[in-house]
């Protein structure tokens, strides 16, 4: 495939190429970037820009439904609106439904990669994962793993937990489907429990996902509980490694960043999830200066866009960062969190051809400079902007 568009990217959370002319793509991949127009047919995209694919580092396929459905804090926003629907997923039928919507939603908008929190069940997560291969989307996903304090119907046993995290790890493998340890957060699974899961994970070089420091009331609940701070009961858990993605951090202390950066494990932003329950403002000046690298995570449906454009909009209301730092987290820092940096996130030679064809319309004009081009886009751009989206030169969307 011949492609003739302009192409930005951001490489670095300093840097931006900008590079207008002919992108050849063989098996997938990124075979070579060219000014002469190649022999063969010409797939024209030259009123467009083309990015790498967004990568959405957090968000729950069992909260579609809830986007937008207003409730005061996490707690009682979990009890009232959360377990009830996810215990709707009990149903295979349902899931499967729902997988399709979430799985379309995100090819919509132009996110190519998506790290999933998924239903608690694994036959539905099995078929969550038949799904997004059918839609096209790259997916790390896990079911959502919780063994207390949650209604009996989403527990799961510890002998039945290990057993279906090896099961659907053995299946689940791939560039394109990865399997990877689902631990909703520590208030919702035993020490044990989270203790010898990781083990399991540990050993098979897994990507292990939860929630850490979202909210002060949560903070202190943890505190009162196990008597240490948030980030040591991960630890001491054996969580925290180069392959956790921890999502929100909001209320992290000096002492817990020190120790999720010695440990090498990412943070997830969701800024827009965050501003939505009034979980606080994650400093993310702060979380950098510690040498921890942070994507962005849309966050469904404590976040209420499943594009990752108005994600970039609120984390730059959040702190102000530079829009190239900002679509840097949305691709190829997102790329890193989820150990794929050698595979998507940049344009690359030999990298998946995994990208998004985006329509300024009314937003910025094709010739701007393409730092105008990208904060336009940040504070103006959503999922109607998606022209296109590719992933290993596939076209999972196309909008009429
Ligand atoms: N903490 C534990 N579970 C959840 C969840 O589903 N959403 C959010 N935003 N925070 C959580
Ligand atoms: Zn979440």
């Amino acid at each position: 495939m011949i492609i003739k568009s302009r192409f930005i990217d951001t490489p670095t959370p300093q840097n931006m190429r900008d590079f207008e002319g002919y992108l050849i793509v063989e098996d997938g991949k990124i075979k070579k970037f060219t000014l002469d127009k190649p022999e063969g047919k010409v797939v024209d995209f030259s009123d467009y820009i083309i990015m790498p694919g967004f990568v959405d580092t957090h968000t729950h396929l069992t909260q579609v439904e809830l986007m937008g459905k207003w409730h005061t804090d996490l707690f009682d926003w979990l009890e009232k609106y959360v377990f009830p629907e996810e215990m709707r997923f009990l149903d295979r039928g349902y899931a499967i439904r729902e997988s399709e919507k979430f799985f379309n939603l995100l090819a919509q908008s132009g996110t190519t990669t998506a790290v999933v929190y998924g239903p608690s069940r694994m036959e539905s997560v099995d078929a969550a994962f038949q799904i997004a291969r059918k839609v096209g989307l790259r997916t790390i996903m896990g079911q959502t793993l919780m063994n207390e304090n949650v209604p009996e119907e989403l527990r799961i046993s510890m002998e039945k937990a290990k057993k279906d995290i090896i099961a659907l790890w053995n299946k689940w493998n791939n560039d394109f489907s990865r399997y990877a340890l689902t631990l909703r957060f520590a208030l919702s699974c035993t020490p044990k429990f989270m203790k010898e899961l990781s083990q399991i994970a540990r050993k098979r070089n897994m990507i292990i996902q939860t929630h850490i420091s979202e909210q002060e009331r949560e903070v202190e609940e943890v505190r009162r509980r196990y008597g240490r701070n948030y980030a040591q009961v991960y630890d001491e858990a054996g969580m925290l490694y180069e392959k956790t993605i921890l999502a929100h951090g909001v209320h992290l202390k000096d002492e817990e960043m020190n120790l999720i950066s010695k440990r090498g494990a990412k943070i997830a932003h969701c800024p827009s999830a965050n501003f939505f329950l009034h979980s606080g403002v994650m400093n993310i000046k702060k979380i950098l200066a510690h040498g921890i690298e942070v994507s962005v995570g849309t966050d469904i449906a404590a976040g209420q866009f499943t594009s990752i454009l108005p994600v970039l909009r609120d984390a730059y209301y959040a702190n102000p960062i530079h829009p190239v730092r900002a679509f840097y987290m949305a691709t190829m820092g997102g790329a890193k969190v989820v150990s794929m940096d050698d595979k998507i996130g940049s344009f690359e030679l030999g990298k998946y051809a995994d990208f998004v064809v985006i329509d300024l319309k009314n937003l910025a004009n094709i010739d701007d400079f393409p730092l105008e081009i990208l904060s336009q886009l940040m504070f103006r751009g959503d999922d109607r902007n998606i022209k296109a989206t590719f992933v290993a030169g596939k076209k999972i969307f196309e909008r009429d």
